[in-house]
């Protein structure tokens, strides 16, 4: 089993950084890391600390790029104010009122091979974008081009130095998902209602973001967590048949690895003193694998509200990836894992039949 302790990820963390030059000034930065579940939990519970990144907002702005950095200050992840929870619970919600029904209705997806493919894009990726539309009630179509309209506008949110090339291109994509949004509310499928539902508290715009965000914050995740499921079962030597029926080892290789917060005053945290506006990270996936406390999903006021709908769409996934399988014994995998300490995500995995 791959093990990701704390001088893996201080080893992988100099090797990525390292490796983005000067432009990221990440190495300037003075970050303090976290590793135990108490620590955790109070820099993500803490009201000394904040979620909210600046710098996109603001270079949109200063491009013209208005709804784009409206988009930006809209993320949910970013927000904390009333509007943070009222659109948290307007997602809370849709995600539960779904979620009965979901169980039932994932669609197996049947591919007719599975072994030497690529399981990331042949299986991973289609299974958990068919059933976010089975969970938006519309088609995987409409689904996959909100995905690549809003993609453009989220990567930025992972650079440093954005072009303008990128911000146009951004704010011109997501006009194209606004309009998809438009379309979908006017056909009164689920995501009308739940929109419609929300405009009566927020501003249009933002009841779009929260689909938006539920769609954006919510598969890649699961498609990285769905990988690493069947990845984790089959290096187990024997697979446990309670934990088969009811638990989860992604947790081992979690999507997210850390969580980035901001010290909003001077503070002290694990006899550490944090000065205001100091970066701290909190490192979840250290927690859980420790046992400490599974902190996967995060904790706090900006906890994940998908968790339940992850773990049927992962659950679900596996049963059918499983099921195309065939036995662990007979197979072994090789998976690539992106070069990000942050992100665990495989970028490719294939399983192969042993001794082919
Ligand atoms: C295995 C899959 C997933 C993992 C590991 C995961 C993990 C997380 C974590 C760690 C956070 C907290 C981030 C922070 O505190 O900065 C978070 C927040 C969030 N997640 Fe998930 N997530 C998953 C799936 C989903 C799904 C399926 C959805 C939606 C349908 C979703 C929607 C969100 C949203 C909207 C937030 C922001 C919440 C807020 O800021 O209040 N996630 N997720």
């Amino acid at each position: 089993m791959t093990s990701f302790t704390k001088n893996r990820i201080l080893r992988d963390r100099y090797k990525l950084f390292s490796s983005l030059g000067r432009w990221a000034k990440r190495n300037d930065r003075d970050e303090v890391w976290f590793f135990g579940a108490g620590d955790c939990r109070r820099i993500l519970a803490g009201k000394k600390f904040t979620a909210k990144r600046g710098g996109a907002s603001e270079k949109a702005r200063a491009n013209g790029s208005e709804s784009l950095a409206k988009f930006y200050d809209d993320w949910l992840m970013f927000r904390e104010d009333r509007t943070h929870l009222i659109m948290k619970r307007i997602a809370t919600k849709a995600i539960f009122a779904r979620l009965k029904e979901l169980r039932s209705s994932i669609p197996t997806y049947g591919v007719s091979y599975m072994v030497g493919s690529d399981f990331l894009s042949n299986f991973s990726e289609k299974y958990v974008v068919r059933a976010f539309a089975t969970f938006f009630d519309i088609d995987e179509v409409e689904l996959t081009r909100i995905l690549q309209a809003t993609t453009p506008a989220i990567d930025i949110l992972g650079l440093e130095n954005i072009c303008i090339d990128s911000l146009n291109e951004a704010e011109t994509k997501l006009q194209e998902c606004y309009s998809i949004l438009k379309e979908l509310r006017e056909r009164k499928n689920f995501v009308a209602t739940l929109s419609d539902a929300m405009i009566g508290q927020v501003q249009p715009i933002t009841a779009m973001n929260v689909i938006i965000n539920l769609v954006a914050d919510g598969i890649h995740p699961t498609v990285s967590a769905l990988c690493s499921e069947v990845y984790l079962r089959s290096k187990v030597d024997k697979y446990n048949e309670d934990d088969r029926l009811t638990g989860f080892r992604f947790y081992e290789e979690a999507p997210f690895q850390y969580i980035a917060r901001r010290a909003t005053e001077n503070c002290e945290i694990g006899g550490r003193q944090i000065r205001a506006d100091d970066r701290v990270i909190a490192c979840i996936a250290q927690c859980s694998r420790m046992g400490e406390q599974d902190l996967t999903f995060g904790y706090g006021r900006h906890g994940c509200p998908g968790r339940m709908l992850a773990e049927t769409i992962i659950r679900e996934g596996v049963n059918s990836a499983e099921h195309h399988i065939g036995e662990y014994d007979d197979i072994e995998i090789d998976v690539e894992w992106a070069a990000s300490i942050g992100y665990r995500v495989p970028i490719e995995m294939i399983i192969r039949k042993k001794n082919d």
